[in-house]
């Protein structure tokens, strides 16, 4: 029997997480645990509530977390905990800082001490920055170069990381970098929910600066599939030569290479809720800083794990529409709580 602690559960991918592993490993111990932080929504586990140990904890919390480890004995820990809005990481960088930095390392040091099998750690494309002009994607092998500060906490997290893998070679850690992802269960102050949760109330849909910003989408499933392919690999040996070759640590990049604008997605979105774009779309100022450009490119995972995307973009984007309007109920209880979420860049550096 495996037992699985993955933190962050109340979020968006860590839920579908918990989702996936339950629906394939019915005898699987998950211990879901997160601090109850603004985007998390406890009722993304409902359904498999009678099935999971929850737990309220902080990953920075080092001697509750060394109580969790001890009183669950994981073999796999998915660190999903972490300040996950760009716009919200623009008005309040500190608690970004804490949770993707100092959590992550936290975490890290209660599994030296009270070892697991694996740690995965899961990190972001944006760590990488932005493309530059003529540079088709990242690889593991790019460096880092965060700009903006959620990037930055990411990537503060994601050298962390390398250096435990490096310096703690007795650990067993693998990090994953994935495209942004869409699908069920998202917290409605992302791009995607954001516009259909705004057409289901009769408002227009804010799209940021031109919209030409480019992103690379890939659905939750997929992200999910692609962890489950990493826990399960073999152990990825650390030698001194990945000092100078980052592509040679057990690091993942997760990508379906399917790059879209936004003003593309914002499109097909209305399209699929049956609204004319030209009436639905209202330009707004950009968020500062905004990453022009970024897509990454999977061919190591494909390669060595032999795992692909199955979900097709078209078919992903069309369930996802359907399940918020189908579960209204979820996305009103949290409008209900937070008030509007959408930021507008014009009031000032706080978008608010
Ligand atoms: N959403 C994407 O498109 C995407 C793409 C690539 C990588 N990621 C990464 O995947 C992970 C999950 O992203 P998400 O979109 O599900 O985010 P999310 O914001 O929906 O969920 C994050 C969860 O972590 C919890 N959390 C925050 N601080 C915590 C702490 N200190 N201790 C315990 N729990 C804490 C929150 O309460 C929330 O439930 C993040 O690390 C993110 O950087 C996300």
């Amino acid at each position: 029997m495996t037992t699985y602690l993955v933190t962050g559960a109340c979020g968006f991918i860590g839920s579908n997480f918990v989702h996936f592993v339950l629906e394939r490993e019915p005898g699987a111990v998950v211990v879901a645990l997160d601090n109850l932080s603004f985007a998390a929504n406890e009722p993304n586990l409902d359904a498999v509530r009678e099935r999971i140990r929850f737990v309220v904890g902080d990953i920075c919390d080092f001697e509750g977390m060394t109580a969790v480890y001890r009183r669950f004995r994981p073999d796999f820990v998915v660190n999903f905990a972490a300040e996950s809005h760009n716009d919200r990481a623009v008005a309040d960088p500190s608690a970004f800082a804490r949770t993707n930095a100092l959590g992550a390392q936290c975490l890290l040091e209660v599994s030296r001490r009270e070892p697991v099998r694996r740690h995965l750690h899961v990190s972001t494309i944006e760590v990488y920055g932005e493309l530059a002009a003529g540079v088709p994607y990242f690889t593991e092998a790019s460096p880092l170069n965060a700009k903006t500060p959620y990037s930055a906490a990411k990537a503060a997290g994601d050298q962390l990381v390398r250096a435990y893998m490096q310096t703690y070679r007795e650990m067993d850690i693998a990090m994953t970098h994935c495209a942004n992802n869409y699908g069920r269960f998202q917290f409605p102050e992302k791009l995607i929910p954001l516009m259909i949760t705004n057409v289901l109330r009769g408002r227009k849909v804010p799209v940021y600066g031109d919209g030409l910003q480019q992103r690379d989408w890939l659905h939750v499933d997929d992200h999910c599939r692609a962890i489950r392919a990493i826990l399960d690999a073999p152990r990825f040996p650390v030698d001194d030569a990945a000092a100078t070759q980052p592509e040679r640590l057990p690091i993942w990049d997760i990508s379906a290479r399917n790059e879209l604008t936004n003003l593309e997605i914002v499109r097909r979105v209305l399209e699929l809720l049956g609204r004319s774009p030209a009436e639905w779309i209202e330009h707004v100022p950009d968020r500062p800083n905004h990453d022009r450009r970024y897509l990454i490119e999977p061919a190591k995972l494909e390669t060595v794990l032999g795992w692909r995307p199955e979900v097709d973009f078209a078919t992903g984007l069309e369930a996802t529409v359907r399940w918020y309007v189908d579960h209204r109920d979820w996305w009103e209880a949290i409008l209900a709580r937070t008030g509007e979420l959408a930021f507008d860049w014009a009031r000032g550096p706080a978008g608010r």
